[in-house]
């Protein structure tokens, strides 16, 4: 795992939009994987920008989300197709038909999820797979017990995670128990997993990923066994994190040609 602390989410964002800049420019055709909820918002104004700016150009990229909430529309203002296109694809040039998100709507859950996973496959697979996590240690929705190697699904949400998003859907009454989501499997296969993590409240999460054990009652350690797992944290999240200097010193000596 490479650990990137900055001192705050913007920071941690420019890293992170600077990452998904590099790859996108070395390859055109890169396959992104995208999450929503409150983390990767300043990314995604990143790259928005990048776009306008500096000609970053993703007429090319292909996208999976991970996730989306079962009997939510597509245009319910909660759903994380809504999501999407109001903070990323409004405002880039992916083609419609090279943007994947499971249908929360779909009259076969088990069809559906397999075609998401083929349609992964045949675009030759994640290139780079953004991430947030639940203060639980969900990843997507994989709440905690999920398995290491499962693939997209049907999931039940915790009570915690639909606590979480209570406030998007006003009240968590009115959030969905059930979601369709990719599994850690699918995420494991991803050629990389950049998770992005700030504030104080996912601080213990990101103690138990980088440095506790690995179980899946904490969903995100499974990144311990990704060969290319980078986590880019604000000081809060990485308040827990015993070895917070080493990962600091690690990311400030590195050479030239590794750093992004
Ligand atoms: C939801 C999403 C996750 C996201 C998590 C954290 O559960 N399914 O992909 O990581 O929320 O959201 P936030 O970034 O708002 O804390």
């Amino acid at each position: 795992m490479e650990i990137i602390i900055q001192p705050d989410s913007q920071q941690g964002s420019q890293v992170a939009a600077r990452i998904v800049a590099r790859l996108v420019r070395e390859k055109p055709h890169a396959v992104i994987g995208f999450a929503t909820g409150n983390t990767p918002l300043r990314l995604y104004k990143n790259l928005v920008r990048m776009h306008r700016e500096e000609a970053l150009d993703f007429s090319h990229v292909t996208t999976f989300n991970l996730d989306e909430y079962v009997g939510v529309p597509a245009a319910h203002p909660s759903s994380f197709h809504s999501y999407m296109w109001a903070h990323l694809f409004s405002q880039l040039d992916i083609p419609n038909g090279q943007i994947h998100i499971p249908d929360g709507m779909t009259a076969d859950i088990p069809a559906t999820c397999r075609k998401y996973e083929e349609a992964i496959k045949s675009a030759g697979g994640i290139d780079v797979q953004i991430l947030g996590i639940g203060t639980n240690g969900h990843l997507g929705f994989n709440e905690p017990t999920s398995s290491f190697a499962s693939r997209t699904r049907i999931k039940t949400l915790t009570e915690q995670t639909r606590l979480d998003a209570a406030a998007a859907f006003g009240g968590q009454e009115n959030v969905p128990s059930q979601v369709i989501t990719m599994g850690l499997g699918t995420i494991l296969d991803s050629r990389m997993c950049l998770l992005l993590a700030f504030g104080k409240k996912k601080a213990r999460a990101i103690a138990l990923t980088v440095e506790g054990s690995l179980t899946a009652s904490v969903p995100s350690t499974v990144l311990q066994l990704h060969p290319r797992a980078v986590l880019v944290l604000d000081k809060d999240a990485a308040s827990d994190l015993k070895m917070a200097d080493y990962y600091t010193w690690v990311y400030d000596h590195k050479p030239d040609w590794q750093k992004s």
